[in-house]
């Protein structure tokens, strides 16, 4: 037996694979960017074909009663509020994840009078923190952002901060925060914690109520697999949703949106924190995905990306000695569901792979991203993409010219 058929074998025994038939994937293409943009799920060109014609189509706009579609925000809410440890109620479904993150930290200071500091870690996702320099700013009064390097977060809060603001996993090395021990850091000093889910929502447990958590958001076209542009997800701990006072206050989170009076009244929990009207196309598309996410065991989803992450690793070392830095935590327990490595021609090389049909993706300057979703992404695919890395390496085929002109999406 040959040591790809031993991986075969793996494949053969994972107890996740039925997942992959229930994607559409390609022929001859190894998908390693489910953390940028999730597979398709097969239900999900069925399910926006009925709401087209049998609801859109044929019902129009009695749809937005006869098929529930007012009710879609919290409905996907309460869904995704399963695989992050949070109750019904707490979740709910709009507009991207930098206005969510809007939305929440003008609420969160709104929580906290008398302290002007935003905390965050150097390395969190640009959005993240261009929402934060906005919003400080909008508001005045000696707001201010800081940053500090990720391993000193824990240690910078104090009677300071507002709020701490976190991406559970980083989009750039895959390093995983501690979302308990910051989530009780921020607490000990009586700041609120408010979590980036983006990368870790359907590759992982989490379980933002038993740390305690008070804010997250998360993007739904991940590991969500919600289709490109999906919608976000915002979470808000119930104890806190009677206090907030959405900054976008939309007709879709008043009190009654139907009785169209003049003055804006906050509904009850968490729907006050919707705000135009909802993208119906992209929430049954995010609802088909989160209900194939649900059926997976999400303990085994996180134990299969820890092995793939390490095989890949070693593969790596194995066929490519010498020729890439590891640039995620060498310590998988510390790692997300992707795995970085750096090279000054990285752009380049991964143009190259995609051109053979393995896809990871580059971020800036000089990071090659490998994301592995463990609903589709099988053993031998790790296999055969590392055996095309090093043909790749050994025979320098990024160095054609095609493969260093910088598309606009890298
Ligand atoms: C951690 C994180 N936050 C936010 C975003 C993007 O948010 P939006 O949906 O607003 O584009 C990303 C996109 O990759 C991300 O990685």
């Amino acid at each position: 037996m040959t040591d790809r058929a031993a991986w075969q074998r793996l494949d053969a025994d994972d107890p996740l694979r039925a997942f992959r038939e229930r994607f559409e994937l390609p022929d001859g293409v190894i998908y390693l960017d489910g953390n940028s943009l999730g597979a398709l799920p097969r239900a999900t060109p069925g399910r926006v074909a009925a709401l087209l014609h049998e609801a859109w189509g044929r019902d129009l706009i009695t749809s937005w009663n006869k098929h529930g579609w007012i009710d879609l925000p919290t409905r996907v809410g309460d869904k995704i509020a399963r695989l992050i440890g949070a109750a019904p109620s707490e979740v709910a479904v709009a507009d991207s994840t930098s206005v969510n993150l809007f939305k929440l930290l003008s609420g969160a200071l709104d929580l906290a009078p008398g302290r002007r500091v935003v905390l965050s870690d150097r390395g969190n996702f640009p959005t993240d923190l261009y929402i934060a320099q906005g919003l400080v700013g909008l508001r005045g009064g000696g707001l201010a952002l800081e940053v500090v390097d990720e391993a000193r977060v824990a240690a910078a809060i104090d009677a300071t901060t507002a709020v701490v603001m976190l991406t559970h996993v980083n989009y750039r090395s895959g390093r995983m925060h501690d979302l308990a021990a910051l989530t009780a850091a921020a607490h000990r000093a009586g700041a609120l914690m408010l979590w980036d889910l983006s990368h870790s929502a359907g590759a992982m447990p989490i379980d933002l109520n038993a740390a305690g958590a008070d804010f997250a958001v998360g993007c739904g076209y991940k590991y969500l697999n919600g289709g490109p542009g999906a919608p976000a997800f915002l979470f808000i701990a119930a104890r806190h949703q009677a206090g907030i006072r959405p900054p976008l206050s939309g007709w879709m989170g008043h009190v009654a949106p139907f009785a169209f009076d003049h003055d804006y009244r906050p509904a009850a929990g968490i729907a006050r924190n919707l705000c135009g009207t909802p993208a119906i196309l992209s929430l049954v598309a995010l609802e088909s995905g989160v209900d194939l996410m649900l059926e997976a065991d999400l303990a085994a989803v996180r134990a299969k990306s820890r092995a793939l992450g390490e095989r890949f690793w070693a593969r790596v070392t194995e066929r490519c000695p010498g020729r890439f830095a590891l640039a995620s935590p060498a310590d998988p327990a510390a790692r997300g569901s992707q795995l970085c490595l750096s090279h000054p021609e990285g752009y380049a090389i991964v143009q190259a792979l995609i051109a053979r049909g393995v896809i990871p993706d580059f971020r800036a300057p000089d990071i090659l991203r490998f994301g592995f979703a463990p609903l589709y992404t099988r053993y031998v695919d790790i296999w055969d993409a590392v055996e095309q890395l090093a043909d790749i390496m050994a025979t320098r085929a990024w160095d054609a010219p095609q493969f260093h002109t910088r598309a606009k999406v890298t």
